[in-house]
């Protein structure tokens, strides 16, 4: 299993690309099964997820070809098996995001419950209710649901909580249903809003999204289209906390900064000097970064994918920062490996607090999910010695080039097996 070695103490500079972003491709790409044309995709990140995806779609009859410089062309022009099984999607949850465009294309669908993940139990009954509300019927067998529908119908939906994937799955399901559907208490992600973006091109009719009340008038087929994906906000933000925790100085091309309101206002807050002009950001850090708390919120608040990547900052920070996670239980793994490091973290309930400390020292750690490793990666390159993180497949599924990347900012990091 790799690894990464990682010799700390040395600021970030340099510039570097953002990718396509990971949590805008998976659904993209699902949205190539609502039509019989060939769909599209440029910035398509080349991530272990991306290749988990490609593989599902494939297994249902898609003709999915990879062409140069991330580009990516996806045929769903027969769907042989409306199945996604459990063996994928036990290795990447986004998988559930085939259930809506399966059920409202072939009219069933049969899709593995994802299970319990890492991160807390991540539920999939508003996906279904949903759906249900549509006209679906849904039954739970063998631990597979098996969706049908002759033809799904508009409907008002309201949803319990915002959920990302749930509001996706239902737009796209939408798209193809007799009459009209609202979705309200919808994510506003901008990843839901780049979905739009793309169903729109393939003919579409959809008002809200980006919003919270999302309008979808279903229409009878789709066709194909052109789209390119929306640059990574996560990754942007983590490369920025990376930069601002060392005390380094960096530039990012090809960046959406009105995605990272919430990310690059605590940045400033922090203390870095951050220059946005049109697709580039610059951070410069001012010395050691002051403490910031932060409460993770559905967008636009505060995104629970940096909350690990902040806790890294504050484990250095001149004060002490609460962290508040309210999105997923479970979600401070990484609390306890950056104390291996030596942060000084307490855990009281949903909240950390980090009493930031002046240096940290290299250990062995372990990466549990995606972005726990970002935070324990950006722990590495703070702390004095080599810090060795392992598991780093989670790493690889998503965040593309990371060690080009970081090699490219002058850190002193190498795969190792
Ligand atoms: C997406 C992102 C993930 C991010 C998360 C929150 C993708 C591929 N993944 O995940 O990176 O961390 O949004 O911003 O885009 N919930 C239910 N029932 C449901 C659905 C969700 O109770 O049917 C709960 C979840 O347990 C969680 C909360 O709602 O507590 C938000 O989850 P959700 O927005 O659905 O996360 P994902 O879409 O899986």
């Amino acid at each position: 299993m790799d690894k990464l070695r990682i010799q700390g103490g040395v600021p970030l500079e340099g510039e570097a690309h953002v990718s396509g972003a990971k949590n805008a491709a998976l659904p993209i790409m699902c949205a190539a099964l609502l039509s019989v044309e060939p769909l599209r995709l440029a910035k398509v990140p080349q991530l272990m997820d991306v290749r988990t995806m490609a593989k599902l779609l494939r297994q249902m009859g898609v003709e999915v070809s990879p062409l140069a410089e991330g580009r990516l062309a996806l045929r769903a022009a027969r769907i042989t098996d409306p199945t996604a099984g459990y063996d994928l999607v036990k290795t990447m949850r986004a998988s559930v995001l085939v259930l809506g465009p399966l059920l409202a294309r072939c009219g069933r669908a049969r899709v593995s419950l994802p299970g319990g993940c890492a991160i807390g139990q991540r539920p999939v009954d508003q996906h279904v209710k949903g759906l249900q509300a549509m006209g679906a019927t849904v039954t739970i067998e063998h631990g597979y649901m098996n969706a049908a529908a002759e033809r799904l119908r508009g409907a008002r939906i309201v949803m319990d909580m915002v959920t990302v994937t749930g509001t996706e799955n239902l737009m796209m399901a939408a798209a193809l249903a007799e009459g009209t559907t609202l979705i309200e208490n919808a994510a506003r992600e901008p990843e839901v809003l780049d979905l739009a973006r793309c169903l729109v091109a393939m003919g579409a009719r959809i008002e809200g999204a980006g919003s919270n009340v999302i309008r979808i008038e279903g229409v009878r087929s789709l066709r194909g289209a052109e789209h390119m994906i929306m640059p990574d906000r996560i990754e942007t933000g983590t490369y920025l906390a990376a930069a601002a925790a060392t005390g380094g100085r960096i530039r990012l091309l090809g960046a959406a900064p009105k995605t990272l309101d919430a990310t690059l206002e605590k940045l400033r807050e922090a203390g870095a000097r951050i220059r946005v002009q049109d697709s580039t950001i610059e951070l410069e850090a001012a010395g050691r970064p002051s403490a910031v708390s932060v409460r993770t919120a559905p967008y636009p608040g505060f995104a629970t994918d940096m909350q690990a990547q902040f806790m890294a900052l504050a484990a250095i920070a001149e004060g002490t920062a609460v962290i508040t996670e309210t999105i997923f239980e479970n979600r401070f793994m990484h609390a306890l490996e950056l104390q291996r490091l030596g942060a000084d973290i307490a855990i009281q309930g949903n909240s950390a607090v980090v009493r930031g400390v002046e240096r940290l020292q290299g250990a062995a750690v372990m990466a549990t999910d995606l972005r726990a490793s970002a935070g324990l990666v950006i722990a590495g390159l703070l702390a004095d010695g080599e810090t060795i993180v392992d598991r780093i497949y989670h790493l690889d599924r998503g965040y593309e080039a990371l060690e080009k990347k970081l090699s490219g900012l002058g850190a002193r990091v190498a795969r190792v097996s």
